[in-house]
């Protein structure tokens, strides 16, 4: 504990009851600047550099008092003035609000395929803004279509004390060829979106996407509210010689913060009334006809308003603007899935309470010289989830810990008119949770670590290696919030001092190229809270986001204050290691 919050405690000594922190929470605060700017720290795009060949709008739409209300739709076409192939794609999401509202989760989907899973910044009086730019080359088979609708779907709540309606417009740009805008050569050739896992996989894009979604009329992600699995049936083509399915989930109401979640013994026992319980560790899943194939426990993006809403302005949590997607390579499981028949592909979360938002799009690689490949799954090894948890607590103080292992190896040939090619698939994560609570409850420190390595490796007829990818990821979490009374005036008021470091490593490698990516971002700050509204406060959020390969590096450096940007440092210098 820090000095600065020992000291609070000593001058505030009376118990205060425990709250369900870290919990979400609206800016009520006056504001008297220009609309400002917030952002989110990423790498440039590869396209970045490139001149596009033409851009589209398609998109526009004001999402008010959009509660309970079916999403928006509008038909979606390529340009005429510049069709496929295209050499990259770059969508353009751009939003404004002003007002107070709570953040809010959007999915943006074409013919239900999701190309983007985003949550908002929460305004303030005078206005804020943003852009999240992504490389969607992937989802070029869907893009040259005339056919589709394009999707939006923002739940938000307009009345007298949330006012902030958010205006969205999403552009396209495309690229024909790489016609270099400024910095060097050597930035254009390469499609690795590290961020986005293994990325690699859909170089070149897939020949067909499969959204394995709901049916769209509440926007097409799956709302899973327990341990049950929801799942869709498909057909796929049968000269199918690889697949990949990319998952999107988010975690929110009780499990919006789930990896700080006490055991639900312990709330039962202290007759609390958050249900935020079931314990600390969740992992999303995924099967093929009721077999489990795939899981991963999500990057804990923290949205706008959570913590402490003071702490994301203007720089927003690691991966709110654009929530990370999860890769599985399916291609060992279709010899169960090429005989011509449905199969139902299905989603679950390990302990999961209200609600998760989930989904999937199936990308899928056809053979054009055969109507149908053979294929078969020879290796299937995935052990039982190992897991230990150990909780000690009397009343209100005590701690819980979990810890989890899993591993998971698939290997299965496929020969079509490229060979027999095996492909093996590697999965494997390990969790340590812990959560403590002292001073009656009133200070909940939360760790979590995370560690996960995939990889993926396709072999010829002769045994050689044809590809390989591997991705290694760490994200360590620590959240702080300690609760304290507000000033004897100000009735029903509380104070909470919070602090958020959190951080995302990620080493990617394909054949001889890798990639690093280094995110560390640390937050402290207070606020002066009325329900869910803050009064008042303070917060400082310092980040480094630095990405470095073979080739090039980029760093950008931030420090926030009380809502504005005090240190902005940008370099593609290679400096020292990373
Ligand atoms: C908050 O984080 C800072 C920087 O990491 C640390 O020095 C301080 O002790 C933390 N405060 C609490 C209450 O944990
Ligand atoms: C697109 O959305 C509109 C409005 O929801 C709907 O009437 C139409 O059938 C949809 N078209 C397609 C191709 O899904
Ligand atoms: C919780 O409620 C039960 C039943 O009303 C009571 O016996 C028990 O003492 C309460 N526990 C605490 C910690 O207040
Ligand atoms: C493809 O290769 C695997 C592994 O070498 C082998 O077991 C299998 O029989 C081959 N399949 C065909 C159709 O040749």
């Amino acid at each position: 504990m820090s000095v600065f919050l020992s000291l609070l405690l000593l001058f505030f000594t009376a118990p205060v009851s425990p709250s369900s922190s870290p919990d979400r929470y609206t800016k009520s605060l006056p504001s008297n600047h220009k609309p400002r700017e917030y952002l989110e720290l990423t790498r440039p795009l590869p396209s970045d550099f490139l001149v596009p060949s033409c851009s589209k709008q398609i998109l526009r739409h004001s999402f008010a008092d959009t509660i309970n209300a079916p999403p928006f739709s509008t038909l979606y076409s390529p340009p005429s003035n510049c069709l496929s192939p295209w050499s990259h794609v770059a969508l353009e999401f751009r939003a404004e609000s002003r007002g107070e509202q709570y953040d809010r989760i959007a999915g943006l989907w074409l013919g239900g395929a999701e190309l983007l899973r985003t949550s908002t910044a929460e305004p303030t009086r005078c206005g804020i803004f943003w852009k999240v730019r992504k490389d969607i080359t992937r989802y070029s088979s869907l893009l040259v279509r005339s056919d589709l609708n394009l999707t939006m779907m923002l739940e938000n709540i307009v009345n007298h004390v949330y006012t902030g309606v958010y205006h969205v417009t999403v552009s396209i740009f495309y690229y024909k060829d790489n016609t270099v805008r400024s910095p060097p050569p050597s930035l254009i050739s390469e499609r690795v979106n590290t961020w986005q896992g293994l990325g690699g996989l859909y170089d070149p894009p897939a020949d067909f996407i499969i959204p394995i979604s709901d049916r769209g009329d509440k926007g097409f992600w799956f709302r899973i509210e327990s341990e049950d699995v929801q799942s869709k049936s498909i057909r796929i083509p049968r000269n199918t010689y690889r697949a990949v399915l990319e998952l999107y989930a988010s975690f929110h109401g009780n499990d919006e913060f789930w990896y700080s979640n006490p055991a639900t013994s312990y709330i039962k026992t202290n007759n609390l009334t958050t249900e935020r319980g079931n314990g600390a560790y969740r992992e999303v899943y995924v099967t093929i006809d009721g077999k489990f194939v795939g899981s991963e426990s999500p990057f804990p993006v923290m949205f706008a308003g959570g913590v402490n809403p003071l702490l994301w302005e203007p720089v927003v949590a690691i991966g709110a603007f654009n929530l990370p997607s999860y890769d599985f390579d399916l291609t060992p499981f279709l010899g169960m899935l090429v005989d011509k028949k449905a199969h139902r592909i299905g989603f679950g979360v390990t302990d999961g309470i209200s609600y998760w938002l989930v989904n999937a799009n199936l990308h899928l690689w056809v053979d054009h010289s055969s109507r149908k490949v053979k294929a078969k799954s020879v290796i299937y090894e995935s052990p039982r989830l190992k897991i230990k948890r150990k909780e000690d607590f009397k009343l209100l103080d005590g701690s819980f810990k979990v810890e989890a292992e899993r591993k998971a190896k698939f290997v299965g040939w496929v020969k079509s008119s490229l060979g027999n090619l095996t492909t093996i698939s590697s999965q494997n994560y390990r969790l340590k949770n812990t959560v403590r609570f002292e001073m009656n409850g009133a200070y909940k420190f939360v760790k979590q670590k995370i560690k996960a390595v995939r990889y993926v490796k396709v072999l010829s007829d002769l045994g050689s290696v044809i590809s390989w990818f591997s991705v290694h990821r760490r994200y360590p979490l620590i959240v702080v919030t300690s609760n304290l009374p507000g000033p004897m005036k100000k009735k029903d008021t509380y104070m909470l001092v919070t602090n958020v470091s959190h951080v995302l490593k990620e080493r990617y490698r394909q054949k001889s190229f890798v990639s690093i990516v280094h995110n560390v971002q640390d937050s402290e700050g207070w606020m002066m809270v009325k329900d869910h509204s803050v009064l008042s406060g303070a917060a400082t959020t310092k980040q480094s986001f630095s990405y470095r390969d073979d080739f090039r590096c980029y760093t950008r450096t931030v420090k926030s204050n009380d809502g504005k940007l005090i240190k902005d440092k940008t370099t593609s210098a290679c400096l020292s290691s990373v």
